[in-house]
């Protein structure tokens, strides 16, 4: 079975995704992590993720180690957007992402197109979602946990904006597939929506109007 798990920056599709993985025993990958070790890279070699060749060329040498935890930085959350708005960089990064959804038995993968574009015959989609304010704050605790200094207009801020770039760029912008079921996580504990995003796959997680 492959379960795709798309949304925007802080809507709780990492943890979501992870859960069903657990659930259903199958391999899990974070597609964003892909973009973070690209847009790392750019940075540490002193270019500019904004520009395609040095994004491209960091695409192509991509390291496999994706458990840096510098990934999680909001300095590598901002250089995945600027380097993934590059299509070449999204076509370098995309037979990895095909192949570890054909494995064999399944798999979970989260980002931003995944049920569009990575694996549009899914067998189940799920589009988590949740206001910008509330993902704002969640991230914002996040950050303070991790001892950083930052205010939560700012991480507000940074979040808009990357929606803004994720959603408005012409390369696999972050949509929801038709055949995606919405999960909006704004009220819920990470329980409830672990529970919520279990009962859409278990009911198969597509629209009936694939039935
Ligand atoms: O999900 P995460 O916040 O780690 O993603 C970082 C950035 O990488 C996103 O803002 C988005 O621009 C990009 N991304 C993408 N396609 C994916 C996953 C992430 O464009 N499948």
């Amino acid at each position: 079975m492959i379960i795709a798990v798309d949304g925007p920056a802080a809507s709780g599709k990492g943890t979501i995704a992870k859960a069903l993985a657990r659930h259903y025993a199958l391999p899990h990958l974070d597609t964003g992590l892909l973009y973070r070790a690209v847009g790392m890279a750019v940075l540490e070699a002193g270019g500019d993720p904004a520009s395609p060749e040095d994004a491209l060329e960091a695409a192509r040498q991509l390291a496999s180690a994706l458990d840096d935890p510098g990934l999680k930085s909001e300095a590598a959350g901002r250089a995945a957007s600027l380097v993934s708005a590059h299509p070449a960089v999204r076509a370098v990064l995309l037979d990895r992402q095909k192949h570890f959804a054909g494995q064999p038995g399944g798999a979970v993968l989260d980002g931003r197109d995944i049920g569009t574009v990575i694996a549009p015959h899914a067998d189940a989609k799920l589009f988590v979602t949740a206001s910008a304010e509330t993902r704002a704050a969640r991230r914002h605790a996040e950050l303070v946990g991790m001892g950083l200094d930052v205010h939560l207009d700012a991480v507000l801020h940074d979040i808009r904006a990357r929606d803004e770039r994720d959603s408005a760029r012409s390369a696999a912008p972050l949509r929801m597939a038709d055949d995606a079921v919405a999960l909006d996580t704004t009220d819920l504990t990470i329980e409830q929506s672990v529970a919520a995003a279990i009962a859409i796959v278990a009911g198969r997680g597509r629209h009936a109007a694939n039935d």
